[in-house]
């Protein structure tokens, strides 16, 4: 990786959703690698958002607040960009049955606005796009590699799977260099901590932190991939310096095999505090669940070389540490 990291030495880097949890851990990756950094973010309040995720950094980077779907602050922003990593989202599959056509307008308006400004005036850039395992569904065969079926169980879905295919789109017809990674369920350090309609690994240490009750819907058997935010951050630097940015997709995951109720059981174990409670699942889960899942990541090692390397019991220790130490900006 060492050579992937130094090709963005004087690099100007946007990244959109650059206040949130991935967003703000890849601008602390980069600014010592000597980009030039530049954050867009709406700052929608809904959202994991924080001016605190860039304590540390903020004197090295820009950050504009705006929205993706503003064509007037693409136009400011894009030009001269050689990489964007294009993370900004409505990230909540739960909201998007109750909000459709917010969910239409930032996961697929929005991205075609980020797409047409870099078709005008960045075409070189590479864009890496965020999008999600849940554009799968309902899971068929694990470990799930990219030629698995598509067929999204949310409306969250549906858009992350056009917003993937747009990207491939401005590859093939018009050489935009673009990439897609599609994340498992990633936590660690600078993630929101209000809710718990996405990253249940965050709100559950919130939730033992707190001492209180960690509800596992069901008997908690399903397998999930946690993914812990370096190797994240580390997946994007690497798709981002090479030249695999053809409008393929990539799985990333963390290779272990983790039931949900293992994931609790170390949560309340290094934290120290707090239960777990079993209760009926809810119907609006019940709907969206799809069955264990396990990421089949060969296409993206042997493309890049990147494999995940922090285990779930360290990636939870670290983002204990981290939500002991700066609780009062996430609580
Ligand atoms: N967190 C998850 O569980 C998860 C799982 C799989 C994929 N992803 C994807 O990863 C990406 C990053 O998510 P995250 O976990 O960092 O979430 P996050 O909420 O912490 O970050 C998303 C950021 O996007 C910003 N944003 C939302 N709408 C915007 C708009 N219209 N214009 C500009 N900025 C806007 C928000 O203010 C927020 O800072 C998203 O594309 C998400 O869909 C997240």
């Amino acid at each position: 990786m060492t050579d992937a990291r130094a090709t963005y030495q004087g690099k100007k880097v946007l990244i959109t959703g650059g206040l949130g949890f991935i967003g703000s851990n890849l601008a602390h990756a980069l600014v010592p690698l000597g980009a030039r950094v530049t954050l867009l973010d709406a700052l929608l309040p809904q959202y994991g958002g924080n001016p605190f995720n860039i304590r540390g950094i903020d004197d090295h980077i820009r950050v504009i607040q705006g929205d993706i779907r503003d064509p007037r602050i693409l136009a400011d922003e894009v030009p001269g960009t050689d990489v964007v990593f294009n993370l900004a989202a409505q990230v909540s599959y739960v909201d998007s049955t109750t909000e459709p056509f917010l969910d239409v307008d930032i996961n697929c308006v929005g991205h075609l606005h980020v797409l047409e400004a870099i078709r005008k005036l960045a075409p070189e850039a590479k864009v890496c796009f965020a999008s999600s395992r849940l554009v799968y569904g309902r899971i068929l065969t694990t470990p799930v590699d990219e030629s698995h079926p598509t067929q999204p169980l949310s409306i969250y879905g549906v858009h992350k799977l056009a917003a993937e295919k747009y990207h491939r789109i401005y590859y093939d017809r018009d050489g935009i260099h673009t990439a897609i990674l599609r994340l498992p369920n990633p936590y660690g350090p600078r993630q929101q901590m209000k809710h718990a309609k996405y990253s249940i690994v965050g709100w559950f240490i919130r939730q033992a932190l707190d001492d209180g009750v960690l509800r596992v819907f069901g008997d908690g058997e399903q397998e999930r991939d946690y993914l812990y935010v370096e190797d994240i951050v580390d997946a994007f630097l690497r798709v981002g310096a090479t030249d695999r940015t053809d409008g393929e997709v990539y799985n990333i995951g963390s290779l272990e095999r983790v039931r949900f109720v293992d994931m609790v059981d170390e949560v309340l174990r290094v934290v120290g505090r707090g239960r777990k409670e079993h209760v009926p699942w809810p119907k609006d889960y019940e709907r969206n669940e799809t069955g264990s899942y396990r990421a089949d990541t060969r296409k993206i090692t042997t493309a890049v070389g990147w494999e995940a390397s922090v285990s779930l019991p360290e990636g939870i220790r670290r983002t204990v540490d981290y939500y002991q130490r700066f609780r009062t900006h996430y609580w």
